[in-house]
């Protein structure tokens, strides 16, 4: 049985006494609960080593937002890995629809990113998705095979453990609109597939793939109980501990 995983994403949210106030909330919430998800909170850069010391001891794990992929050097305004380690990560969104539509990111970039995040000893949550254009061409299966093969390129079988997939279709994300569970449930399907394809049956049972876009306590439970569903990555619904609570809670 795959755990589930519930991760939010605060995108660029709380400076550090708003992210002091909403991980003191949500640690009221989680304490005395028995709480069966793992629970990782992505803030934003300013606020990470704030986060470390403030979830010791609670079940809340941490993680960035985005990286580069060089180790150190004259990379005015990016962030290392060794970086995100020291400042208590565990885990770092890569690929997210945002930094590669606002920010151009290619999948070549992506790969390079998920393969130095590896050797670093993060675990990626490597974000894919179609955009509404692409879903309404019937391009979706490919868009996304092409997302993952590309993101996964030189990922060894043992490498590939430490990644969360979060399908992210562009057209769910802040928008209020929701993949219907059939239709996450078949992208995930998808993705499991292609997974088992390009690694094992063994890789692809095992592999975490979260959904992402306009979760919400209303729809978290139908969305978390498809069968290829592990988790959720969630944006807007993460940034009062009640919702998030919820959700966790729904897995
Ligand atoms: P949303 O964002 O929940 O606000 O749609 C999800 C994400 O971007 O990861």
């Amino acid at each position: 049985m795959r755990k589930k995983v519930i991760a939010g994403n605060w995108k660029m949210y709380n400076d550090i006494p708003a992210s002091v106030n909403l991980i003191s909330e949500l640690k009221k919430s989680l304490s005395g609960q028995e709480i069966k998800a793992d629970v990782i909170i992505c803030p934003p850069f300013t606020s990470l080593d704030t986060a470390k010391t403030l979830i010791e001891g609670s079940v809340i794990k941490l993680g960035a937002q985005n990286m580069y992929f060089e180790e150190n050097g004259a990379y005015t305004g990016e962030i290392s890995a060794s970086m995100l380690k020291s400042a208590g990560c565990e885990f770092v969104i890569l690929g997210h629809s945002e930094r590669r539509t606002i920010f151009l990111e290619n999948d070549q970039l992506i790969n390079k990113k998920i393969k130095k995040a590896l050797s670093s000893a993060l675990k990626p949550i490597f974000c894919v998705g179609e955009t509404l254009q692409q879903r309404e061409s019937g391009t979706t299966e490919s868009v996304i095979k092409t997302q993952v093969t590309e993101g996964l390129s030189g990922v060894s079988a043992e490498d590939l453990k430490k990644i969360i997939i979060a399908y992210e279709p562009v057209w769910a994300i802040g928008t209020g609109k929701t993949a219907s569970p059939d239709q996450a449930q078949e992208v995930h399907k998808f993705i499991r597939t292609l997974v088992e394809k390009l690694y094992s049956k063994e890789a692809a049972d095992e592999i975490i793939i979260q959904y992402g876009g306009s979760v919400k306590p209303e729809n978290a439970s139908l969305l978390l109980s498809q069968p290829d569903v592990d988790g959720a990555l969630v944006g807007g619904a993460c940034l009062k501990a009640e919702s998030f609570f919820s959700i966790i809670k729904a897995a």
